[in-house]
């Protein structure tokens, strides 16, 4: 059965000065109605230091991407405390307040990213490079852990398909991967076999091309935290949230499906494609509801969408296959 996937207004965020106890937002960001791209255009100057205000200079070689997207009265974005305090990274601990005690060892500059394999431009790229091209822009996406909680997150950055283009790459590329820092040092996490490090994701391309694809550097307009996965990270809103790669160093296209972390380490319960599906559930859960992060009712549960409520915007890339068996 078709139904309307249900969106969320940027005009429907709380001011941040509720959370953050002072007016830092991107000016008239806010005021933005339904259906507006709130992103200005500026190219990305994104500061070192974790939530200081975003920046835009007046150069940016790409305009923003308008993206529309029609209010929910029911939905209301997490709060910058939760959003930054509960989290999943498991470079710094496996709890969900580790990332938040831990991650500010990591040092987020310098830093570069390096691009290669199937692609016409390669080469590694100071992150300051990396990102000047790219006018921000804020998207409030539903997030779901595939461990079944939600949340409502104002991230701020920039399509990756508009990334992606820029290394034209080749007929070849059917996938891209993407990796992150390795750097026992500064993530204890890295110093136990937690996981097979480094953290490692892919998309199939036509999934990475499609608009809702996300590379973020910010969070309420505030550069992103680290727990949060600053600089760069991944977010794709129609998957599970293993799939929002943190602190990406590297990006390979590649013709083969890419090796992945979650995937790898346990692959009944982990798939390559990670959508978000209530009728597919984990092995050792459903996946037809979940938790809001926030909800004064703990226990209260409210139904999982297909694609995550995205299902308008990307149940074509799916057509035809079992995503009972392309979990
Ligand atoms: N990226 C890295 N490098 N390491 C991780 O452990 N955890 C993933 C994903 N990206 C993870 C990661 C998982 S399981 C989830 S649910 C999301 O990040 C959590 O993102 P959040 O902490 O911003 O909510």
């Amino acid at each position: 059965m078709a139904f309307r996937a249900p969106r969320i207004a940027p005009s429907q965020i709380t001011p941040p000065d509720t959370y953050l106890g002072r007016r830092a937002f991107l000016a008239g960001a806010l005021g933005a109605g339904a259906g507006a791209a709130i992103g200005r255009a500026g190219a990305a100057v994104v500061a070192a230091r974790a939530g200081t205000p975003l920046q835009y200079t007046d150069d940016a070689a790409e305009s923003v991407d308008a993206l529309v997207h029609a209010p929910d009265q029911n939905e209301k974005p997490n709060t910058w405390a939760q959003i930054t305090g509960y989290n999943n990274y498991y470079e710094f601990g496996t709890g969900k307040s580790d990332p938040a005690q831990y991650a500010g060892s990591l040092q987020t500059r310098p830093w570069s990213v390096a691009v290669d394999g199937e692609a016409q431009i390669t080469g590694s790229f100071p992150l300051e490079e990396f990102l000047k091209p790219y006018a921000l822009e804020e998207r409030i996406y539903r997030f779901r852990c595939v461990e079944a909680w939600s949340m409502v997150i104002p991230w701020v950055g920039f399509p990756l398909a508009q990334m992606l283009k820029r290394f034209k790459p080749t007929s070849r590329a059917k996938y891209v991967a993407f990796e992150t820092l390795y750097r026992p040092g500064q993530m204890p996490g890295q110093r136990e076999r937690i996981l097979d490090w480094p953290y490692r994701e892919g998309l199939r391309i036509d999934e990475a091309m499609n608009p809702l694809a996300f590379m973020v550097v910010g969070l309420y307009g505030r550069v992103l935290p680290n727990q949060s996965g600053a600089p760069l990270r991944l977010i794709v809103p129609w998957k599970y949230g293993f799939k929002g790669i943190k602190a990406i160093v590297r990006i390979v296209f590649t013709e083969a499906q890419p090796s992945t972390t979650w995937s790898e380490a346990a692959p009944d319960e982990y798939g390559f494609y990670a959508n978000v599906n209530p009728n597919v559930p984990h092995p050792r859960w459903s996946q037809a509801t979940e938790r809001r992060i926030g909800n004064p009712f703990f226990h209260e549960r409210q139904a999982t969408l297909m694609f995550n409520g995205y299902a308008d915007e990307v149940a074509y890339l799916y057509k035809g296959m079992n995503l009972h068996r392309y979990f």
